[in-house]
Formats: structure tokens, sequence, C-alpha cells
């Protein structure tokens, strides 16, 4: 309010030195720009700076508001310099904020949300911009993700079914997969809510698809499964799936049926060795 006041007195003498300035070619308060990380882990000291240039101006006031909310003023006229309001008041550190640093300690979740930084020149052109930014707040997972599979062994025909399971933490993890080095869809995408009182979620990858003879890179399919938040958590986790080859051993043992099957789904080829392997097997008896 105060501001408009003085704003309102002087226009007539800043708009004809603002003519003036342009005219002349001098130039005033400019290259404003704001830096707020895009995503910070709670708990944590944020440094967000608004920076600009004076040049002919004399800064009248830098301040910072979160939606709204003005929370933290700068004005070099008044002693002390730094005033914080409301909610955010004690989350500022005083003592090491200034005219373009605004240091905020021990940030949580409420604090997530949108920060503009306004800075004014002082008389005679109260020349104003203002900028802004969006910060996410998020809890990190504790440990890496883990991969749960069916099984070990894979033939062709077969499908590959499992999951990823990333800790809790908030907001849920993005998450992707590869096959041998391939990008592989999720299957599904399921957050579940963690029962720590506390708004965390595990996030949970589902992996699904049927193996084709180009699958496999030596008999292997090497699966990872990466998740990140943003760039504050990068953790993956791998596993190494075989393919079922025909052996003697499974034509002898328990897994004869198992064997055919898989088999009888690769080409009528397998069948009729394994009938050639059963008469062999047959004429030594
Ligand atoms: C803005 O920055 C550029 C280059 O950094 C400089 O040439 C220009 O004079 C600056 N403008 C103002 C108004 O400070
Ligand atoms: C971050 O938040 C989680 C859950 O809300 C809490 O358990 C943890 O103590 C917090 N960490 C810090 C450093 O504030
Ligand atoms: C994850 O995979 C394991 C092993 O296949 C299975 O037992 C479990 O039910 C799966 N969980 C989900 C949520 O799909
Ligand atoms: C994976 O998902 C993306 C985006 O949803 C889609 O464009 C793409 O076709 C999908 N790829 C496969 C192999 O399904
Ligand atoms: C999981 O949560 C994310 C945001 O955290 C949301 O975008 C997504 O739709 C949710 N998925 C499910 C299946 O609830
Ligand atoms: C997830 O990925 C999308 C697209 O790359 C990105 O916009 C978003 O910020 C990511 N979310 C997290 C929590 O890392």
């Amino acid at each position: 309010m105060k501001s408009t006041a003085r704003f309102r007195n002087v226009r007539p003498f800043s708009l004809s030195l603002l003519v003036f300035a342009t005219i002349t070619g001098v130039r005033g308060l400019g290259n404003v720009s704001i830096k707020v990380p895009l995503a910070v882990a709670n708990g944590s000291t944020v440094n967000m700076l608004c920076s600009f240039n004076l040049e002919s101006d004399t800064l009248y006031t830098v301040k910072w508001y979160k939606g709204l909310q003005e929370f933290f003023r700068y004005v070099p006229k008044e002693m002390p310099h730094i005033t914080v309001f409301g909610p955010l008041a004690s989350k500022v550190d005083i003592t090491h904020s200034n005219q373009h640093n605004l240091i905020l300690k021990d940030v949580q979740h409420d604090l997530a949300g949108r920060y503009r930084c306004e800075v004014s020149a002082d008389a005679p052109s109260f020349h104003t911009e203002l900028l802004s930014s969006y910060m996410h707040v998020v809890t990190l997972p504790q440990g890496n993700p883990s991969i749960h599979v069916e099984k070990l062994r894979y033939a062709v025909g077969d499908t590959v079914r499992g999951n990823c399971t990333v800790p809790p933490g908030n907001p849920t993890s993005n998450v992707t997969w590869t096959v041998n080095e391939h990008r592989v869809n999720s299957s599904f995408l399921s957050n579940i809510s963690a029962n720590t009182g506390e708004n965390l979620q595990i996030t949970i990858a589902g992996l699904d698809f049927e193996i084709i003879p180009d699958s496999f890179s030596n008999g292997r399919l090497h699966i990872t499964c990466r998740a990140n938040l943003f760039h504050l958590y990068q953790a993956e986790a791998d596993i190494i799936l075989e393919e079922e080859r025909p052996r003697l051993a499974s034509v002898l043992g328990t897994r004869e049926s198992s064997y055919i099957g898989t088999a009888a789904k690769r080409s009528e080829d397998w069948i009729y060795m394994g009938v050639v392997v059963n008469l062999i097997l047959c004429g030594l008896r």
C-alpha cells in the first residue's frame, strides 16, 4: 500500500525521467532473474536467489512472496533492513539472507509452492519487476528399489511378469525399465500408501512382456529398474534372467512335461528332437 501511494505522487515526474532516460540511454533496474531449486529434500536448507542490476537506479525494496503471501522484505533505507512476516517468518535465516539471497531453514512439505521475488527501484523510476518459480519439497526413499519376478529361466514365447518396488517416498518416483538396454514400458503403476502416518507412497511398477527370439543377448535378459525423484534420488536394481534351453537332464528328470510344453511352443523340430532323444534313450535301456 505504501509503495502504491508513493508511486502515485511522483508519477508525472518519473514519467518525464523515464522519457529522459530512454533518450539519453541511461538504464535502470534490469536483468532480474530468480533461482529457486525445482525440488529439495525435506529438512534441508534452501538458498533462493533474486539477482538484478540497478545501473542508474537505487534499490527501494526486495520482497519475497509464497503464493500471495509476502513473508520477506528487504529495505535498504530501514534498520534493520530485513523484516519477515507470517507463517514462514520462523523459517528465514535472517543473518545469512540479504538483498539477493533468501535462506530458508529446515524446509518441510508445507513450504512447497510458488515463490515470487519483486524488486522495486526507488524514486524517480519506481520501476518494479517480479519473477516467480515453483519449488517441490520431497521425502527421499530410503534404500534401493527391488525387482521381483515369477521365475529366473524363460524360453521364447514365455511372458516375463514382475514388478519393481521403490521404498516409501513423497511424491511417487518415476520408474523406467530396460531389458538388455532397450526401454520397456511399465505394464502398470500403483502407489501404495505406506502406513507410516506420514503421506508417503510406495511406488510399484509392473513388467509384462513376451519373449521373442531377439529378446536374449547371449542367452540372457538383463533387466534393470531405475527409479528417480527429480535430481535428488536416483537408484536402480537389476536382475539377470537366463534362457531356458532344452537339456538332456530335463528329458530324463522330473521336468519332462514342462520341457515338452516349452518345446511345442518353439517349433515342431524340437518336439521331433525330443522324440528322437526319447527313442535313443529307450534303445539304450
Ligand atoms: C543486462 O546484462 C547484459 C549482459 O550481461 C548487459 O549488457 C546489460 O547492460 C544488462 N542490463 C541492465 C539493465 O543491467
Ligand atoms: C522428512 O519427512 C519424513 C516423513 O514426512 C520424516 O520421517 C523425516 O524425519 C523428515 N526428515 C527431515 C530431515 O525432516
Ligand atoms: C510382484 O511380483 C511378485 C513376484 O512375481 C508377486 O508375488 C507380487 O504379487 C507382485 N506384486 C504386485 C503388487 O504386483
Ligand atoms: C510406451 O509408452 C509411450 C507413451 O505412453 C508410447 O508412446 C509408446 O508407444 C509405448 N511403447 C511401447 C513399446 O508400448
Ligand atoms: C501415483 O501418483 C502419481 C503422483 O504422485 C500420480 O500422477 C499417479 O496418477 C498415481 N498413480 C496411481 C495409479 O494412483
Ligand atoms: C517424472 O518424469 C517427468 C517426465 O520426465 C518429469 O516431468 C517429472 O518431473 C518427473 N517426476 C519426478 C518426481 O521426478
